[in-house]
């Protein structure tokens, strides 16, 4: 039997069912029930029926979903797949603006923990925080923990007034300006898509800012032929899949998002065969942590 097989069976053993992030390996994302973005996979770990949810995707992700459906079994086939953004949350500028501003709505990006999360108004994704935003009756609005994604949300809604977090994500802050220049160079008719976790001066040269799904959905609709690519290289294998005709260049900084690789088929497997990684919160926590993230499904309907 191969160790797709062995999971493939287990999984109707355990009446188990694998989500996966598109940033997870091509091997990862082939062997899941579901790939998505991370408001897909939200929603839909509301909607499942199986009892288990093999999660692969890092802590945030997993956690969220425990917490919508504290009922079920939530197992991390690596539990140390984290995400640094989701440490750059300050609690203490939260408190500050709640003080300052009486009509203040703190705004949580979904990549923060649940005891962050206990402490705002409502959770948004990259592929909703415009639309959530925007239905909220407050003007000042406190964005945490990403300053690149809140940014480009300001930007969307001038009539608001924006505080911000000083956090970012690793990768995707850390794509180059001057890497894209070069490849728009060598490749003249290739249109630029990214993902707003980047800073403003590569969104300024993006045709299309989206979240991962929204990125998959442009370049394959897309008449154009040839794309360059401003989020974590994992989108490749589904750009690829459904575009075998198109090209897709990466910057030669490579956008890799470690934690999202540490998950393989040995793992998921291990998790399966014996229940470890179970991923925990507690009651009040989920309780707490729930109202945001219930809300963004409402709101981003
Ligand atoms: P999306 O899948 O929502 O685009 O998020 C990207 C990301 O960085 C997840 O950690
Ligand atoms: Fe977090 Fe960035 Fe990795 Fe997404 S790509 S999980 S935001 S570190």
């Amino acid at each position: 039997m191969t160790i797709i097989d062995e999971i493939k069976a287990l999984k109707k053993e355990k009446d188990a069912v694998i989500l996966a992030h598109y940033y997870v390996t091509p091997e990862v994302q082939a062997i899941a029930d579901y790939v998505g973005d991370s408001f897909y996979l939200s929603k839909l770990a509301t909607k499942l029926k199986e009892t288990t949810i093999v999660y692969c995707g890092v802590s945030f992700m997993a956690e969220s979903a425990k917490v919508l459906n504290p009922e079920k079994t939530v197992l991390m086939p690596e539990k140390l797949a984290d995400c640094a953004m989701a440490h750059m949350a300050q609690l203490k500028l939260i408190e500050k603006a709640r003080k300052e501003y009486d009509d203040l709505a703190v705004v949580c990006y979904i990549n923060s923990r649940a005891d962050l999360k206990q402490h705002c108004d409502v959770c948004v994704t990259s592929s909703n925080a415009v639309k959530i935003v925007k239905k909220l009756p407050n003007k000042n609005i406190f964005f945490t923990p990403d300053k690149n994604l809140g940014a480009y949300v300001a930007s969307q809604i001038p009539e608001k007034n924006f505080i911000h977090n000083p956090g970012y994500c690793p990768i995707h802050n850390d794509v180059k300006k001057e890497e894209i220049i070069e490849l728009q160079k060598e490749h003249p008719e290739a249109l630029v898509l990214a993902h707003p976790e980047c800073p403003k001066e590569i969104l300024d040269l993006a045709a299309y800012i989206g979240s991962t799904s929204g990125i998959i959905d442009y370049a394959t609709q897309s008449e154009f032929k040839e794309f360059i690519i401003c989020t974590e290289r994992g989108v490749e294998y589904k750009l690829q899949q459904n575009n075998p005709d198109k090209k897709f260049y990466f910057t030669k900084t490579e956008p890799i998002c470690i934690d999202m690789k540490k998950i393989t088929l040995e793992k998921i497997l291990h998790v399966l065969k014996t229940g470890e990684n179970e991923v925990f919160v507690e009651k009040e926590l989920i309780e707490n942590s729930k109202k945001p993230l219930e809300l963004m499904l409402e709101l981003g309907k």
